[in-house]
């Protein structure tokens, strides 16, 4: 064996039997036929359609046509030798007007990618919520309104009664951070309206209806794994003055313990209610709300990236924000700034923290015994160049490399890690960022849609197939 291979193996080492070895998706990002078999507008059919909105003016129209590629998109998965995928449903194929009134031929896409996957014996991961809300459901109010998570627990209700016989993974809402302060704060993301206050309501109901999603699937099967997934960072204080210390708690409390302490405790932290009330009455959480999105939770979905560093005097804006994006996304703390700590950045300008990955597992274990984590993305962007048929892509396979060592200690440390997902499968439209940012295992041409396995994806194909070979053996 090459010293690499030595490495490789002694990484897949590392990792127990019966470990989930996958990549994942969303609806939007990679299906296109935004138009096809009955689909609804979604959230961000209209705001790509906005001027400005997407660095290259670019949209999800046509995406990596996933919608299409049922057959080539599992061979792929196969050929990487992975045991589970994650994807979303596209609520607005599925549900067009956001009403509980069913498209039977969005349903059917999604039952025939099950059933593809199950053939192949790769394990389904379905997220119901990834950022694509039913147009007609924003008109009526979007997440500031209580309405809408009532839809999504019917919807997670059709959803379910159309796959549960086959898919046993769940994950409700994906990342609503996101979907909350950057669609209703900054506006970076659909559906780009920038009003603080209504974006603590909408973050309230993105949780309301996580509880009652996992309540629904969970009365229709017992035996379901339920999970809610979001991004975690490191945060650092610039300095150790009192503004700045008092910065890093704030930035901490909204992003580490504001969604998960509502779901898996049943009570917003106390210090973090008290920043919000300075423009938010709560007016908005009523009674019974804490105990419905304190719902059971098999497995904590863990999205992880990057780290940030704050100081309470302001100064430079959050290196993840897009160029497009004018308000702030963190409300009540729009004085605090984020600074450089000097790091190596990926291509989103990101700072690179393996170890940060392993001290947010340990950190989520030791504050919510009892629950099993798994890392739902994972993964970097770096420009990438097609040369005779390949694609040489050191820094994303380094990176992965790092982060799934970052893992294997965190296991070594007795966390009851259970999966790991590479961000992403393939190329695909990257928000507001269009299609300027690629973070695939898989190559796509843009104009053609031919995918080609980078060196990264074929490095994390060798891990997996070690790792799955080892345990079989045992
Ligand atoms: C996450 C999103 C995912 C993708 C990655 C890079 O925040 O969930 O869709 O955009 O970032």
């Amino acid at each position: 064996m090459t010293t690499n291979e030595t490495e490789t193996a002694a990484l897949a080492a590392r990792f127990p039997t019966g470990f989930t070895w996958g990549a994942a998706t969303s609806s939007y990002q990679v299906e296109g036929s935004t138009g096809a078999d009955g689909r609804g507008p979604s959230i961000w059919d209209a705001f790509v359609n906005e001027p400005g909105r997407v660095v290259d003016g670019s949209n999800g129209d046509t995406a990596i046509d996933s919608y299409r590629s049922i057959p080539e998109d599992v061979a792929t998965i196969k050929a990487l030798g992975l045991n589970a995928y994650r994807f979303s449903l596209s609520w607005p194929r599925i549900c067009p007007d956001g009403s509980s009134r069913v498209n039977e031929a969005g349903l059917a896409y999604y039952s025939n990618l099950v059933d593809a996957l199950l053939a192949e014996g790769i394990t389904p991961w379905i997220t119901l919520y990834h950022w694509d809300l039913p147009q007609a459901l924003e008109d009526a109010g979007g997440w500031p309104v209580r309405a809408t998570a009532e839809r999504f627990g019917e919807f997670a209700q059709i959803a379910h009664a159309a796959l549960g016989d086959r898919v046993k993974h769940w994950i409700t809402v994906n990342e609503p951070w996101c979907s909350a302060f950057l669609g209703y704060a900054s506006g970076e993301h659909a559906p780009g309206r920038r009003e603080p206050a209504a974006s603590i309501a909408a973050a309230h109901h993105l949780m309301l209806g996580h509880g009652l999603a996992a309540r629904a699937i969970k009365a229709a099967d017992p035996e379901a794994t339920v999970s809610v997934g979001l991004n975690f960072y490191p945060i650092h204080a610039a300095t150790d003055t009192p503004v700045d210390l008092d910065a890093a708690r704030r930035i901490d409390g909204v992003q580490n313990r504001w969604f998960t302490d509502a779901a898996l405790l049943g009570a917003y932290p106390e210090d973090i209610v008290e920043d919000f009330k300075a423009i938010s009455d709560f007016a908005f959480v009523e009674d019974g709300d804490m105990e419905v999105i304190n719902a059971p939770v098999d497995v904590l979905s863990v999205n992880y990236y990057s780290r940030f560093t704050v100081t309470g005097n302001g100064g430079a804006t959050s290196a993840s924000a897009a160029p497009t994006g004018a308000g702030s996304a963190w409300p009540a703390n729009e004085h605090i700034g984020f600074v450089s700590s000097g790091l190596p950045v990926t291509d989103m300008g990101w700072e690179i923290d393996p170890g940060g990955l392993t001290e947010i597992l340990t950190r989520l274990h030791a504050a919510y015994p009892g629950v099993d984590l798994a890392i739902t993305e994972n993964g970097s962007a770096f420009p990438d160049k097609i040369e005779d048929g390949e694609i040489h892509d050191p820094e994303r396979q380094e990176y992965a490399q790092a982060h799934l060592a970052a893992c294997a200690d965190a296991v070594a440390a007795g966390v009851p890690l259970v999966g790991y997902f590479a961000w992403s499968l393939a190329d695909n439209f990257e928000w507001a960022w269009g299609y300027t940012k690629r973070f695939g295992l898989v190559y796509v041409d843009f104009e053609t849609g031919e995918r080609t396995v980078k060196d990264s994806g074929r490095w994390y194909g060798d891990l997996v197939r070690r790792a799955r070979t080892n345990r079989e053996a045992e």
